[in-house]
């Protein structure tokens, strides 16, 4: 049994897997800007590091992994805030905690989306895989809703692909989930908005297995790939989304 730091632990999809990692027997430590075992502002420079010192303090005697689940959703017009979020608040956390990881061995699951493969703009994705957060801020506050949230999603997932053999061969093994629909107060926000709520019904009505999904649907894929039954899955991006990725892409994978 061992411990687990999940950002985003305070709610919806990241307080569902704590619960679930609890449920098998290990400690679980939630990083949240708010109701957190680490209450950390993951959105700025200062706040990440703030999490990072934290994290190496409580996790001295072993650290099994690291869930980086905490994210804005889409329905939120501050394009800075979702880029800050959602990318640098997943990549530099783990490249901080890198050295960290690799000396316990730890496993790491990213959350990122089944939105992750919509189209967006090339150029923010570069500046966001650069690692220039002044650029890619500039450039998505040029843009228009969706495709920001989607665009951070895509490159927290072209980082994890790209850095998973590097990271394996220090003996840590990352991949990520790609949730669909997923009823939590994240997605509430936005079918609770007018300019969504419409749109948002119809697109629940198109995921073929017939229901949105649950935060314990993420649970259980994250649990799996996180543990000791999942060893040689590595690099791995797991859609999570009743069928929904299928329906859209289905020649790619
Ligand atoms: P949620 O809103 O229930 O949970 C997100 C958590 O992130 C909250 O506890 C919030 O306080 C935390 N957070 C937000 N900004 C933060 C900051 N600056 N510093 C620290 N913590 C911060 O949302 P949900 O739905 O559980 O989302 C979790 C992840 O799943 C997000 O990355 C989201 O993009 C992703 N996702 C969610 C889907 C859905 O349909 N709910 C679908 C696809 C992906």
């Amino acid at each position: 049994m061992g411990t687990y730091v999940i950002t985003g632990g305070a709610s919806g999809i990241g307080k569902a897997i704590a619960e679930q990692l609890q449920n098998e027997g290990h400690r679980t430590l939630a990083v949240d800007i708010q109701n957190a075992d680490i209450v950390a502002d993951l959105a700025s420079p200062e706040g990440r590091d703030a999490a990072v010192a934290a994290i190496i303090e409580a996790t001295g005697a072993g650290l099994q992994g690291l869930v980086t689940s905490a994210g804005v959703g889409s329905h939120v017009s501050n394009n800075t805030l979702v880029t800050n979020v959602n990318y640098f608040g997943t990549v530099e956390l783990i490249q901080k905690l890198e050295d960290h990881l690799a000396e316990h061995n730890a496993s790491v699951l990213l959350v990122s989306s089944n939105s992750a493969p919509m189209e967006t703009n090339p150029e923010f994705i570069h500046s966001l895989l650069q690692g220039d957060a002044g650029g890619a801020c500039a450039i998505a506050e040029e843009m228009q809703g969706h495709p920001v949230y989607s665009g951070t999603k895509q490159a927290v997932t072209i980082w994890m692909r790209r850095n998973a053999a590097a990271f394996a061969g220090k003996g840590v093994r990352m991949n990520a989930i790609g949730p669909g629909y997923t009823r939590t107060p994240l997605s509430q926000a936005a079918e609770d908005n007018p300019d969504y709520s419409e749109s948002i019904k119809q697109f629940i009505a198109s995921i073929p297995v017939g229901r949105p999904g649950t935060p314990e649907d993420m649970a259980d894929a994250a649990s799996f790939l996180l543990g000791d039954r999942a060893t040689f899955i590595c690099g791995a991006m797991l859609f999570v989304d009743g069928g929904h990725d299928a329906l859209m892409r289905p020649d790619s994978f």
